[in-house]
């Protein structure tokens, strides 16, 4: 950790470190989703927009600051259109007065759509979030079979031959970086065809335990471990998650040799070091964000609807997110503590996610059915107790993160939940972080916070109970230590460790 710095000497240190450590290296970075979208405009021109999500955002400083090449899906039309014209070359697409060179990975419609809609998704993403039910689903059935041989497979094929070819064009040594669940097998597969490169893999989401591992065939299982002990550096957001792996490789991968003092995997010639990268936040961005005029307007909209205490949560709607469960809390806790009704508000601001896909859409109707019961129960024509947004409006969020007294993160497991690092940041009441267990951020900001088990109402309750009625004093002193943590293990720290375990290896 880059400690007593701010977050600004913190960047230019990683800038730094990033330039000297790979200055001899043609780096690649490879993710479903890119860090662009394109929009068809009239007359054959293209919109560039910075694309949405996590991985995008972590990685800006890179992008902005180095030269490498982004692989990613063509995701819309323009996408496809614009990789159609350029055929094998790089594009060269700016934004926000940066230039970035990209690769489109273009597969056939149908593959896709069992590789995003079939295996990614409801298969991988709900193993990854202990969102199966076990006596019901998973069902790996023939069209899951065929998703992952005619979908996942083949997207990262296709991935992986995009990959290698690109990292051809240079004679530079390969720095080779691969992100996220969509692409568990893509180091396999360019380790099989480029012994030298240097593939660094990032997981976002949690690895759960082998038991929930043991849910997906071993056909499928296998392949994933393996292909991920050919990567160099293994990188996951927990201990938590990179203790599952290992134990993962011990009982899944035959002829795997764990390390569990020093993280390491031998398989094969190949040594895998597993890392633990927390992800986090510019924490100067934020703040400058939160200080921008529509977000001042925002605030004071939001302000008329204040009452005495209010707790916040900003979320995609997402099974996951454990939405529901929050509202019964809160409405718990009004039950047993009726004094509260008209002085303890709730305002949550969902952004409408994934709603293609059936699970969700059940899910929205879950989450519009709880908002009705609590405001029915405990509303009237003047008073509502939840207030709620439904809209993708990142500047309306940091506003109400500036203004809670308590905010909810209460997922049912979580790769690490941002939400819990940019609230404490920009909040201006020393507000207090409820967070469960089973957040990735959990592991950094436990101290600071009040922790409930995800499942557990009567505990989120008595939890909300104790945030609300909680003394100044005590206030303040949780949100000074949650602005050291967040602080000083930003996005820039987290970023850093990354180029300091490869500076050890090249
Ligand atoms: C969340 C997760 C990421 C994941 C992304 C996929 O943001 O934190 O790890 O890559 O969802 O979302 P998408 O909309 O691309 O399916």
């Amino acid at each position: 950790m880059i400690d007593g710095f701010s977050g600004m000497d913190r960047k230019i240190k990683l800038i730094e470190n990033a330039r000297e450590v790979l200055k001899d290296h043609h780096i690649i970075i490879a993710s479903n989703r890119g860090p662009i979208e394109h929009q068809i405009l009239q007359e054959g021109r293209f919109n560039a927009r910075r694309g949405s999500g996590g991985v995008v955002t972590a990685l800006s400083t890179l992008t902005d600051n180095l030269e490498l090449t982004w692989i990613s899906s063509a995701m819309g039309e323009g996408d496809r259109k614009i990789s159609q014209q350029h055929e094998g070359e790089s594009i060269k697409s700016a934004i926000h007065g940066q230039t970035i060179s990209l690769r489109y990975v273009m597969t056939p419609r149908r593959v896709y759509h069992k590789f995003y809609n079939v295996f990614c998704n409801p298969l991988l993403w709900f193993l990854q979030h202990s969102m199966w039910s076990s006596t019901h689903t998973p069902n790996i059935d023939e069209i899951v079979y065929d998703a992952w041989t005619n979908g996942y497979v083949s997207v990262n094929q296709s991935f992986a031959d995009v990959i290698i070819e690109e990292a051809n064009k240079t004679d530079k040594k390969k720095l080779i970086i691969v992100h996220d669940y969509h692409l568990y097998l893509a180091p396999g597969m360019i380790r099989e065809r480029m012994t030298d490169a240097l593939i660094q893999y990032f997981l976002h989401v949690p690895w759960p335990d082998m038991n929930a591992w043991h849910m997906l065939p071993q056909s499928m299982r296998k392949p994933i471990c393996e292909s991920l002990l050919s990567a160099d550096i293994l990188g996951f957001q927990t201990t938590k998650d990179a203790r599952s792996f290992l134990q993962c490789c011990e009982m899944f991968v035959d002829g795997a040799r764990v390390d569990y003092i020093n993280n390491t995997v031998t398989f094969g010639e190949n040594i895998t070091r597993v890392k633990v990268y927390p992800l986090s936040i510019d924490t100067d961005e934020l703040r400058s964000i939160a200080n921008t005029p529509r977000a001042k307007i925002s605030e004071d909209v939001l302000k008329q609807l204040l009452v005495e205490k209010n707790i916040v949560r900003i979320d995609r709607i997402e099974p996951s997110k454990n939405i529901v469960r929050g509202f019964r809390a809160y409405s718990l806790m009004l039950t047993r503590h009726p004094e509260l009704i008209g002085k303890v508000k709730f305002l949550a601001f969902l952004v409408p996610s994934r709603t293609h896909i059936r699970q969700y859409q059940r899910y929205i109707q879950e989450v519009e059915q709880s908002i009705h019961d609590v405001n029915n129960k405990f509303g009237n024509d003047s008073w509502k107790p939840i207030e709620v947004f439904y809209e993708n409006n990142y500047t309306q969020a940091i506003a109400a993160m500036k203004l809670y007294d308590v905010l909810l993160v209460n997922s049912i497991v979580d790769g690490m939940n941002l939400v819990a690092k940019e609230g404490p940041i920009v909040n201006e009441k020393d507000g207090v972080l409820i967070i469960s267990e089973t957040a990735g951020a959990y592991e950094q900001l436990k101290a600071a916070s009040f922790s409930v088990s995800p499942t557990d109402i009567e505990g989120t309750a008595m939890a909300f109970y104790n945030a609300v009625t909680a003394t100044e004093a005590d206030r303040s002193s949780w949100g000074a230590s949650l602005r050291d943590t967040i602080s000083n293990e930003d996005i820039f720290d987290c970023l850093n460790r990354q180029i300091e375990d490869i500076g050890q290896i090249i």
